[in-house]
């Protein structure tokens, strides 16, 4: 018997917005091709396949007992708040369904990315030094850091909110942009010292013993040394083909296995499943810093888990097959090995970009 596999997602397509949204509201939020794509990777890996959508009708099935999945895959982002990537999970947790990835504390926890950074602290992972504003009074009592700054939104992803204004210099500026995410973002700013230098991001997969996949660089108009330059939010959106993906990165191997080791132990301090992401920028001396960890990894298909499966000589379905195996195994219900070999290759290799 085929398992039933239940995709949770939240479309791009489906987002009613609100009067005085900012710009990028909907930005974390998955187009339907990433949302097929994946389900007919499943698909090829031997499932069937439920399309469940977000975490309303979830729990509407689940209401009406109507569910009828072997496991959950999901990909819902959520609309508000620091918990909105762990309504799906808790809802499933409540009512014993078996998921992919991580739980609803981790999702919390990696979403609201102070929280997260003080287990990167405690665990002794390095991350850039910040601080929390919940409004711009008393800034020069605050700031313990000096300057450049970037400002940014405490649980957001997607470089919601970052805007070439988000690196500043003087408490002006500083103030203004804490001003825009209170204001228009209503959360928190995170603060934190501006890393001048180079960026890389590193997948993880697994549980007792995760591994680091090799380490994907970032290039910005063609440069990887990006010194001052971000990934701003019009960067990774509107001007997209700006950005580019180097994989494996071209540094030292040193480098590459401090990044790596970083990445398994960010992951494990906040207890990661199955999968995710962590980001990293690098100083001018090559001292590596955690900026965050997704366990909710675009998987989108110009992004990162469609790119770095191509330099360990795998595919996107491969590693697809892996995760959800991962998820199964994870809780006792693998009775049938998948390993998605069978299926088509995808052509994800015109995505990997050199750059010399
Ligand atoms: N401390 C920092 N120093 C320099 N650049 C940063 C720093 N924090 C974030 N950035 C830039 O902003 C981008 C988005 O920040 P990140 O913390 O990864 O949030 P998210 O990807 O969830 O929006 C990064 O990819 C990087 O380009
Ligand atoms: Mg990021």
């Amino acid at each position: 018997m085929r398992k039933i596999i239940g995709l949770t997602y939240d479309l791009k397509t489906d987002w009613v917005g609100n009067p005085g949204d900012p710009v990028d509201a909907n930005a974390e939020l998955d187009s339907p091709a990433t949302m097929e794509r994946i389900a007919s990777t499943l698909e090829r890996a031997g499932y069937s396949i439920k399309r469940i959508g977000n975490a309303r009708k979830l729990l509407k099935l689940i209401t009406s007992d109507e569910l009828d999945v072997d496991l959950v895959f999901n990909i819902c982002e959520g609309y508000h708040g620091r918990n909105r990537e762990s309504e799906v999970p808790l809802l499933l947790e409540m009512h014993d369904i078996p998921f992919v990835g991580s739980d609803a504390l981790t999702m919390g926890i990696s979403l609201d990315k102070i929280a997260a950074k003080k287990c990167f602290i405690a665990d002794g992972v390095s991350t850039p030094r910040y601080f929390c504003a919940y409004n711009s009074d008393n800034l020069e009592k605050l700031n313990k850091i000096g300057f450049p700054l970037i400002v940014k939104t405490r649980h957001e992803g997607t470089s919601k909110g970052l805007t070439k204004g988000s690196r500043v210099e003087d408490y002006a500026s500083l103030k203004r942009q804490i001003d825009i995410i209170t204001k228009q973002y209503h959360q928190p700013a995170l603060v934190e010292e501006f890393i001048k230098g180079s960026e890389f991001t590193v997948p993880v997969l697994g549980n007792i013993d995760p591994k680091a996949m090799p380490v994907v660089q970032v290039s910005i108009d063609g440069k990887t040394n990006l010194g001052d330059e971000f990934f701003t939010f019009d960067r990774v959106i509107i001007k997209e083909s700006t950005v580019k993906y180097i994989c494996p990165a071209e540094i030292s191997e040193k480098l590459t296995k401090e990044m790596q080791d970083l990445a398994v132990r960010a992951y494990q301090s906040i207890d990661c499943r199955d999968f995710g992401r962590v980001d990293f920028r690098v100083d001018e001396k090559g001292k590596p810093y955690v900026l965050e960890i997704n366990p909710l990894p675009s998987l989108a298909e110009k992004d990162v888990f469609n790119i770095f499966p191509y330099a360990i000589g795998s595919s996107y379905d491969e590693v697809l097959a892996k995760i959800v195996n991962f998820a199964l195994e994870r809780q006792g219900i693998l009775d049938k090995k998948v390993t998605g070999k069978d299926r088509v290759k995808q052509t994800a290799k015109s995505n990997l970009v050199k750059v010399r």
